[in-house]
């Protein structure tokens, strides 16, 4: 417990790597961190150096919950270091978005699926796709709280407010227990005046909802996705990994509050 989304409809936000280094920095913290790829591009399980796709895994355990013979969850986690394991995603996943939508009660399939499990971490975190589809639908009811991860370069407003009309729909029906934890902006540079304009915007429309860590732009991000690994794990020094340990410790109070 909780259960956390990292949400938001455009692809490049930082969700992905949001998920690896929020949760490797708190895992390092003492805490006990799972994270659930739930995009068919499987950009999670990649970057934490899964190179071929294991028998088990988000899909295959979706697979058996929709057709009657049950998930068993346990099975397709796998095991980064001791706090900190993963639910890898494989291809097939995106056929989950159709298979979906055919079923009984076709929106909780993910909360039954992770039910076993919820008790034995701190914190688990799903990453979602770049889509409201059912994959994200399934998140968003399965989870108690959403981390929208924002590229501070754009004006993303747009995209959030609809993001927003979505969440309100999804508390209203289907979630009522669910809620914005907040925004935290990535790729920032302090330097660039459209980067300060955008937190501006985003703090006079959801105000303290608007984390005040940025994660600067650096490059040891990509380059540890590329090895595998999470940016503590690959270079402890960089902006990056102090920027991701302050982000847990924000976190962590926001939690508090
Ligand atoms: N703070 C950052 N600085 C530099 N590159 C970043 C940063 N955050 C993410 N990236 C890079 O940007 C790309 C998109 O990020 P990603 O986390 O995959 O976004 P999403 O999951 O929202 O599509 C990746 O190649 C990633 O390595
Ligand atoms: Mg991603």
């Amino acid at each position: 417990m909780p259960i956390i989304s990292v949400a938001i409809q455009k692809g490049g936000s930082g969700k992905t790597t949001t998920t690896i280094n929020l949760g490797a920095a708190l895992q390092r913290s003492g805490k006990k961190v799972l994270l659930i790829d739930a995009d068919p591009q499987a950009n999670l399980s990649q970057s934490l150096g899964m190179k071929e796709e294991p028998d088990f895994n988000l899909y295959s355990e979706i697979k058996k919950e929709i057709t009657g013979e049950g998930s068993d969850i346990k099975k397709a986690i796998v095991e980064i270091r001791p706090g900190f394991s993963i639910v890898p995603a494989s291809i097939e996943l995106a056929d989950a978005e159709m298979e979906l939508v055919s079923v009984y009660s076709r929106e909780q399939v993910l909360s039954w699926i992770l039910k076993p499990v919820v008790n034995n971490y701190d914190f688990i975190f799903i990453d979602c796709p770049h889509s409201i589809g059912m994959l994200t639908v399934n998140a968003l009811v399965a989870c108690d709280l959403v981390l929208i991860p924002l590229q501070a370069e754009f004006l993303p407003l747009k995209g959030v407010q609809s993001f927003m009309r979505q969440f309100k729909t999804i508390k209203k029906r289907l979630n009522p227990k669910i809620k914005l934890m907040g925004f935290v902006l990535t790729k920032f540079d302090e330097r660039k005046k459209m980067n300060h304009n955008v937190q501006e915007q985003l703090e006079t429309e959801f105000g303290s909802k608007v984390f005040q860590t940025h994660i600067r732009t650096c490059i040891s991000l990509a380059k540890a996705q590329e090895a595998g690994m999470d940016v503590f794990t690959f270079d402890k020094n960089s902006n990056a990994a102090k920027d991701y340990d302050k982000l847990a410790k924000e976190f962590m109070d926001k939690l508090e509050q």
